[in-house]
């Protein structure tokens, strides 16, 4: 049996791709059943297009109460019966009320180490660290969000990545960046092969 993930970005979605292309290689016994985006401009929807996976933009409208969206999100992912739904630059807070409601294990990808730098522009913030001489170190975590605790939660696994004052934001973001691919992927192949 193969899992069934549900991805929520709102963004270039790099790392729905890298889950992508390890459930169409089966280096991930996996299927990616739908995306979902908050944001109509992602350019994860078009990725999900391109490899024939349904793409669904479920924007928030003017003047929505968090947690009506929410509901909403909640039973958007449910209809899919996903064994896992899976936070993939996700750019929006989730309440409750997405958690109650949406019968399925959530896990998120963060890039830091767990505890660390929670919320948005964590690589940017541990790499002004680092050029101060205030961290020689940051990372990436994946858990599991068993609740509204903002980037916290059980760890499924981390990595650490070096940063110094020496190292561009470029090159600093894309070394992030590829040891995300890995790490989310490696930690989804743990839930389900
Ligand atoms: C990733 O670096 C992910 O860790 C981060 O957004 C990026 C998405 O990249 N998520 C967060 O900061 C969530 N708090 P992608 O769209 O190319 O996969």
């Amino acid at each position: 049996m193969t899992g069934r993930l549900v991805v929520l970005a709102s963004g270039t979605g790099t790392n729905l791709q890298a889950i992508m292309d390890a459930c169409s290689t089966n280096v991930l016994a996996a299927d990616v059943v739908a995306v979902i985006s908050n944001n109509g401009d992602a350019r994860a929807l078009q990725r999900a297009r391109d490899a024939g996976i349904e793409a669904v933009c479920l924007e928030k409208e003017q003047g929505e109460l968090r947690r009506d969206y929410d509901t909403r999100l909640a039973a958007c992912v449910a209809q899919y019966v996903p064994d896992y739904v899976v936070l993939a630059g996700w750019m929006l807070l989730l309440s409750a009320n997405f958690l109650d409601h949406v019968g399925s294990p959530v896990i998120n990808l963060h890039p830091a180490l767990p505890g660390e730098l929670p919320g948005v522009n964590s690589i940017e913030r541990a790499h002004a660290e680092a050029v101060l001489g205030e961290r020689v170190r940051s990372g990436a975590m994946v858990h599991f969000v068993p609740d509204e605790g903002v980037d916290t939660g059980p760890v499924i696994a981390s990595v650490e990545i070096a940063v110094s004052a020496q190292d561009s934001l470029e090159e600093f973001t894309k070394r992030v960046h590829e040891a995300e691919h890995k790490l989310l992927v490696d930690a989804l192949i743990q839930l389900c092969n």
